[in-house]
């Protein structure tokens, strides 16, 4: 039995149990749940005093105090994933794992903010005021005007916050602020979200934008920053694989733009440097393309962005053939593979496949489907693409490959980078120079690989 007042609370999910269990049953986690002690019963609300209310003062849709105007980190990469700067007083929670360069990338969008003429301040649970300085250095960032701090007690925080007139804070990490309110440890789940609540209330009361950096881990030991996500204006997701110097912005949740952009970054010795045309990233070296890689012409967010797409088709050494996928998902790749045995005769059943975006990306696009299904059918013909050509379209069950947005954005993209050709659902016009080989059903791609016929 839980101890009075004490309940279990998910350390991913923020879910809470009345009891201990090994799994939670709001997210499925195992070993999450954590005791936490409830400070004080919410008091009933029909009980109290209603002559204390004030009464709703309703009001109407249109402002008559014009709204205060964004304003700009100067990170540009970060700028357009917000939707076009910093809205005044929203509150932004940014996550990623440890070690993802969170805090590398906040200390360049406070520095920029604050040489922009903002007043920013960068308040930091983790680390010195002279490690923060000394990482400013390195990065060529010392002279910005940003106040640095170096606190966990959000008591401490409030207070300073009042006293001066900030447009920008950032908090890093939400996860090692502790509220004195509540009994539970920094990290956990009560803790976090008390925290993050208060910073909310004081981003919307004195029109402070806020930024709250997020761990998210699954060890348990720290509350996932998802029980912080509903509390805020905007979630953006800081990505990497490791081993790779790419690092991507994504918005998750943004009540001020778009959620679908991207930003995307290379980590260096002097901290990130923004990555403005990413499809010279994506595309791996230059050289002949072998066959099994195709290259991609995508859409991310706003932006065409060219990736190739890699492809082994290899004998099975055991009997359960492997299907392994990394930057895409493992349930389009087996809709693809099923759709290549069915219409197209191309028999991959007891072979192992193995499929991969270079560069470390995520593809969600449906247009990526018809790249994926080049890229394995050039494997088990072992035919190459023509080095010039570029693949996109959407594959139904059917076998059709069905048109996609934006067509003649990816053409465009696809010939400022020197390609000549398409391989494009049929109906898809030529554009900036790129001749189309069009294909009405997957069988024509495929028909067009085996062949080599590209007119
Ligand atoms: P950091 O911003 O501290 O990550 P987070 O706040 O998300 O935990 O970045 C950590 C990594 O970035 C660390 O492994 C070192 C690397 N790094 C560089 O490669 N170059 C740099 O200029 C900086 C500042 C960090
Ligand atoms: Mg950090």
């Amino acid at each position: 039995m839980a101890r009075d007042g004490a309940v279990y609370a998910c350390q991913s999910c923020g879910t809470v149990h009345s009891k201990w269990a090994g799994q939670c049953t709001g997210c499925n986690a195992w070993n999450t749940l954590v005791e936490e002690v409830q400070s004080r019963a919410p008091g009933s609300l029909s009980a109290s005093k209603p002559s204390k209310a004030r009464g709703l003062a309703f009001e109407g849709l249109e402002s008559d105090t014009p709204a205060p105007p964004r304003f700009f980190t100067g990170v540009e990469e970060f700028d357009r994933v917000l939707g076009g700067g910093v809205v005044p007083g929203s509150a932004i929670l940014v996550g990623g794992d440890p070690g993802v360069g969170k805090s590398t990338l906040l200390l360049q969008a406070a520095a920029g903010a604050a040489a922009r003429g903002s007043k920013v301040a960068y308040i930091s649970g983790e680390e010195a005021v002279e490690q923060i300085r000394s990482r400013a250095a390195r990065m060529g960032l010392a002279q910005a005007p940003v106040k640095l701090a170096a606190e966990t007690s959000l008591r401490e925080i409030l207070d300073g916050l009042k006293r001066d007139a900030f447009d920008l804070v950032i908090i890093d990490s939400i996860q090692t602020m502790w509220s004195d309110a509540h009994e539970a440890g920094p990290g956990s789940v009560t803790q976090v979200r008390a925290c993050a609540q208060e910073l909310v209330r004081l981003a919307k009361k004195k029109t402070i934008a806020v930024i709250l950096v997020g761990h998210v881990t699954k060890d348990g030991q720290i509350a996932g920053p998802r029980v912080v996500e509903h509390l805020v204006d905007a979630v953006l997701s800081f990505e990497g694989e490791r081993g790779y110097p790419f690092r991507i912005l994504r918005g998750a949740k943004n009540r001020f733009g778009a959620t679908d952009e991207i930003g995307v970054f290379e980590m260096g010795d002097a901290g990130l440097r923004e990555v403005r045309n990413p499809s010279t990233l994506f595309l791996g070296e230059g050289g002949a393309r072998a066959a099994g890689s195709v290259v991609f012409a995508g859409i991310e967010g706003s932006r065409p962005v060219l990736v190739e797409f890699q492809a082994l088709v290899a004998p099975s050494a055991y009997g359960t053939p492997r299907r392994a996928v990394v930057g895409w998902d493992s349930g389009r790749l087996a809709m693809v593979l099923a759709v290549l045995e069915s219409r197209c005769g191309l028999g991959l059943g007891n072979r192992d496949v193995y499929l991969n975006v270079a560069g470390g990306l995520r593809i969600t696009e449906p247009a990526a489907d018809l790249a994926a299904a080049a890229a394995l059918a050039s494997s088990a013909l072992d035919e190459a693409l023509p080095q010039d050509c570029v693949v996109f379209g959407e594959i139904s069950l059917s076998g059709e490959v069905r048109p996609v947005s934006r067509a003649e954005s990816r053409l465009k993209e696809a010939a400022k980078l020197g390609f000549t050709k398409a391989l494009a659902p049929t109906g898809v016009g030529e554009a900036a120079g790129v001749k189309i080989a069009g294909a009405g059903r997957l069988a024509d791609a495929v028909r067009r690989i085996s062949e080599q016929s590209w007119t």
